[in-house]
């Protein structure tokens, strides 16, 4: 069971169209034989935007482009190929496959397809060395698949594609448990509906049967007849009131209550995520998808589904009514009707230019104001102000221009409709005005005629940007259903072995490991670590020393190869029973908005204070905390502002200490502290260790004196270990790195 969704699916298959099929086919590269088959956006001169095609057998290499106007297939057997690889340029690439045979074959392509020409380029070499062909299919879309528009974010969703019915049904999925409460909604619209239309029928009667008639009735009949109807009008008006004060109650709870399932279900989904999915997300745009994508959906729920059924089912009604009363006039009322829906149509396609506009520009002022504001040190340290309140105002006045253009459009757009709408009932009073003197039609009918047509003409108005409406509220929803979707890491596997207590003895056997799959960091990298052992992982930096820990705390699954602990593979032990035994000191260590107590105590929640002050002593904290006037209670700022780097770092060892971690991780803990603080935290460090397999990390190189061993890293592998006496006399590489940082210490001591 890995979380990994990238290796499962392990291949780059598309399909071609007929006449690069039937060419490939031809060749004998039909598609079953295909390992391989993927499109290029450029054409063959790499100038040009065009296609081309690429396909792969077991033992052939087939490109089939258009040269000289005509289709082609070049065809290289695989054993001719030396090497593949990828080239990138500015705005794409080329794939470059060098062969025995001259010239070298380049496929061009631009940077939407950079990614996925560098899995095609592993491919191509895992073929050539008769490997297993193991490639990641799961590529970063940036274009929607069916539609081929760009998409709004990598892998987003399109909106123009979403599939409404099915999204519509997930969406009410989530009402099922409140299945009562959305019964007696649909019942109080259907009240409320028939409570609207009432009233007119009875103004009709009272009209023709009370106010203008011929009938000889006496005068006390005609006022009990008035009482009667007049009294009917308050019943309907108070079942009316009760209705929709049931049906908004029942709107408002029921939307709320499934947004917030959805919220909090999505929340718990992307704290379950793997790193994976974070490396490539931006927070912001997922913090958007918890609250303003679950917004929209809110919006949609509680005003925009009730407001559609509701004048749905209204204006059948009326049409029916109508049609029942006159169906000529019904005829005349129903003219100015398709002016409206072409116009409010195209008014709506026209708004969302200036929505799109309005909204870009706004989250540029937004981004803007963020990053100057966050960086306001530097602003002020470059004396910068004058520029960014200057790119402030041309953004400002940006959004302000097109607020008043949407605004005055907006006018515009009603304007016209009431032109129109008026249009029609000046057409109803003429038509209809002369049925009556005709006799053809009672006035009171012509008066509930008028009515009704204000209660059809009204919602057209916003039918036209129905559509628009739905399309970026179900958009927002399928953001957070992908989201919910992901697979989550595998903590709740059931059959992840158990190891509550692990001793630290840890394995690694040929690991080979690359955030991006096509450029491993770690290659074929095999340790074996005994419990209680502490290692230095020394390299330059980037070499992949965070990598290596990264793996072992299981935030990444390694690509081929793996890790054990106590001999059970990570990816069968339990995750839960793996990261409560693990204890991670970053260099630059995030606490959160709290107490300083709060802060140790997170990774045990309901630790005692004793315990919190017992971590903070072993941490060498305890002293700078105290002093402190509120000492334990001294709140943090949010990523511990208030707090030097020294003294965050405390705060963490003293929550990592707390959390009584079996394996230790140290990335860098004292590299931005000053040398008295460093000594502390070594002391610290010192009393941590003591039992724990640890794993440190140090840029000062003379820190790690203590370690029972060094491993030191480059070019993704393993080049040397030993103590550091051993390394040192060994005149290698790290004896070499040794030197460097003297050099750069004597520089730096003579400079200053
Ligand atoms: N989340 C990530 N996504 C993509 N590449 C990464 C990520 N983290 C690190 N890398 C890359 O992996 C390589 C090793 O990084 P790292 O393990 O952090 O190096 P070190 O800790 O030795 O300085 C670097 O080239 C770095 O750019
Ligand atoms: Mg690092």
């Amino acid at each position: 069971m890995t979380s990994n969704k990238t290796i499962q699916a392990p291949r780059l298959l598309e399909d071609p169209p007929l006449h690069v099929e039937s060419l490939l086919a031809a060749a004998g590269a039909e598609h079953p034989h295909r390992l391989i088959c993927v499109q290029a956006d450029m054409a063959a001169d790499g100038l040009h935007y065009g296609n081309q095609w690429l396909a792969a057998t077991q033992n052939r290499i087939l490109i089939a482009r258009q040269t000289v106007g005509a289709w082609a297939v070049v065809d290289t057997s695989i054993d001719d190929v030396i090497r593949a690889h990828t080239d990138v340029l500015v705005g794409g690439g080329h794939l470059l496959i060098e062969r025995h045979a001259e010239p070298v074959l380049v496929v061009a392509f631009t940077s939407t397809e950079a990614a996925k020409f560098s899995e095609v380029a592993r491919g191509i070499e895992q073929l050539r060395k008769h490997q297993a062909l193991h490639i990641n299919g799961h590529l970063e879309r940036v274009r929607c698949q069916h539609c081929h528009r760009l998409l709004p974010e990598k892998d987003g969703i399109c909106p123009a594609c979403i599939r409404k019915w099915s999204t519509m049904k997930r969406i009410t999925g989530y009402i099922s448990p409140y299945r009562w409460k959305a019964v007696t909604l649909a019942v109080a619209s259907v009240v409320t509906t028939m409570a609207e239309l009432a009233p007119p029928l009875i103004t009709r009667r009272i009209i023709d049967d009370v106010l203008v008639t011929d009938n000889p009735a006496t005068f006390d009949e005609k006022v009990m007849l008035l009482g009667f109807l007049v009294l009917t009008l308050i019943g309907i008006r108070v079942v009316s009131w009760a209705a929709e004060w049931v049906h908004g109650w029942n709107v408002a709870w029921l939307g709320a209550q499934a947004t917030a399932d959805i919220r909090s279900q999505l929340y718990q989904r992307l704290e379950m995520l793997s790193l994976q999915f974070y490396d490539k997300r931006k927070v912001g745009a997922l913090m958007s998808r918890v609250t303003r994508d679950t917004g929209r959906l809110q919006d949609f729920l509680v005003d925009g589904l009730p407001y559609l059924l509701i004048n749905g089912m209204m204006i059948v009604g009326i049409l029916g009514f109508l049609l029942y009363m006159s169906w000529e006039l019904t005829l005349y009322t129903l003219i100015p009707v398709p002016f409206i829906i072409v116009w409010s149509i195209v008014f709506w396609k026209r708004m969302r230019r200036f929505f799109t506009r309005w909204g870009e520009t706004w989250s540029n002022l937004t981004d803007r104001v963020a990053e100057a504001l966050s960086g306001i040190r530097v602003v002020k340290a470059f004396a910068q102000q004058e520029r960014e309140i200057n790119a402030f105002g041309a953004l400002n006045r940006k959004i302000t221009d097109i607020g008043v253009e949407t605004s005055v459009n907006r006018t515009i757009f009603f304007a016209t409709i009431s032109f129109l709408t008026g249009f029609g009932v000046i057409i109803v009073w003429y038509f209809g005005g002369e049925e009556v003197i005709d006799d053809r039609l009672t006035l009171g009918t012509l008066l509930a005629f008028y009515s009704y047509m204000w209660m059809v003409y009204g919602p057209l108005e916003w039918f036209g940007q129905v559509n628009s409406w739905m399309s970026r509220a179900f958009a927002g929803a399928e953001r957070v259903f992908e989201v919910i979707d992901t697979a989550p890491e595998s903590y709740e596997d059931v059959h992840a072995q158990r190891l509550p207590k692990m001793s630290g003895h840890i394995r690694f056997d040929e690991v080979t490991f690359g955030y991006d799959k096509s450029k491993p960091v770690l290659n074929e990298i095999d340790m074996d670590i005994q419990a209680g052992e502490m290692i230095g992982l020394v390299g330059r930096s980037g070499v992949g020393k965070t990598t290596i820990v990264n793996l072992i705390a299981r935030f990444y699954d390694v690509d081929h190869g793996g890790i054990s602990i106590d001999g059970i593979d990570l990816r069968r032990l339990n995750l839960r029973d793996l990261r409560k035994q693990i204890g991670i000191v970053l260099q630059d260590p995030i606490l959160f908005s709290g107490t300083i107590a709060e802060n140790i105590g997170y990774g045990k929640p309901g630790a005692k204070f004793a315990e919190i002050i017992d971590a903070a002593r072993l941490a060498n904290a305890h002293n700078f905390i105290v002093a402190k006037p509120d000492g334990y209670e001294t709140q943090v700022g949010e990523q511990g502002n208030g707090l030097s780097g020294g003294e965050r770092q405390r705060v963490a060892i003293a929550r990592a200490m707390l959390h009584n971690p079996r394996i230790l991780i140290l990335d860098e803990a004292t590299s931005s502290v000053d040398v008295e603080t460093e000594r502390l935290i070594q002391q610290a460090i010192h009393r941590m260790v003591d039992g724990r397999t640890t794993f440190a990390i140090a840029h000062r190189l003379s820190t790690l004196r203590d370690a029972d061993r060094l491993i030191v890293l480059d070019g993704g592998r393993i080049v040397e270990q030993g103590t550091h006496a051993e390394l040192m006399q060994r005149k290698g590489k790290f004896h070499e790195l040794v030197e460097l940082q003297q050099e750069a210490s004597k520089i730096i001591a003579i400079a200053e």
